[in-house]
């Protein structure tokens, strides 16, 4: 898989690639990402990137020519699944997206900025537009971060342990439930004793049990979703 990230601000992009598991992801060659100075793309000595709104108003607009320059010069160097636009009015985010976008070949993510880009671009480019959650960020990178690492974890070969994927909260529509590691007793806190049982079945049971209590408990919303769902 190939992700290409525009941005005007590219060395807040710098980090989130540069540690862990997205960083073996990219050592190990099961993903690239680029990053994309969008300013590269911009005109004239200050290399302009944004003008003022039509109509007046505050804050200024992203412009039209250098994004479509990156875009088609991407484009024409390979086909792309999807060219998402990180911003607030998007579709939430949530691990069905995810899940959907792991198994594309190449993505655009378009960093937004300032008051957003000229209309023009996501009527003529935009295939998907995507929110991180219902607040305002300063721009689309930390989003670009977030949705890049939730797909890129599910890249087979991207998690050491190929089912903990699988495993992690909302996979199945439920929280993950609690987990432990050693000591098994601490200062008197004790780890339930069914994890301590070796017997697996009973720990599925467990797990699957305290996954429900959880779900229940913290969002009903997802709960209601699943019983729904499974009917
Ligand atoms: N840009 C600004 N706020 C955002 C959000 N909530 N999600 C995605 N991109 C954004």
């Amino acid at each position: 898989m190939r992700i290409d990230i525009i941005t005007a601000l590219p060395k807040l992009l710098e980090s989130p690639f540069a540690d862990s598991i997205l960083k073996r992801a990219i050592d190990s060659k099961l993903v690239k990402v680029h990053i994309h100075d969008l300013r590269d793309y911009g005109s004239g000595k200050h290399r302009q990137i944004d003008d003022y709104q039509f109509g007046g108003g505050a804050g200024m607009v992203m412009m039209i020519e250098p994004i479509e320059t990156i875009i088609t010069k991407l484009c024409d160097e390979r086909k792309y699944d999807d060219v998402i636009f990180m911003t607030p009015d998007g579709k939430r985010f949530d691990q069905g997206m995810a899940n959907t976008l792991s198994l594309k070949q190449n993505i655009i993510i378009l960093c937004g900025h300032y008051k957003g880009i000229d209309q023009r671009i996501r009527e003529q480019y935009i295939t998907s537009e995507i929110s991180i959650g219902d607040y305002v960020l300063s721009g689309g990178e930390l989003g670009a971060a977030v949705i890049s690492d939730a797909i890129i974890r599910l890249i087979p070969g991207v998690l050491n342990d190929e089912t903990s994927a699988l495993s992690d909260s909302f996979q199945d529509d439920l929280l993950a439930p609690p987990v432990y590691t050693r000591p098994a007793e601490y200062k008197g806190w004790k780890v339930p004793p069914v994890l301590l049982s070796g017997n697996f079945k009973a720990i599925d049971e467990w797990r699957q049990t305290e996954a429900e209590k959880r779900t229940k408990e913290r969002r009903p919303d997802l709960w209601n979703k699943k019983a729904t769902s499974d009917q």
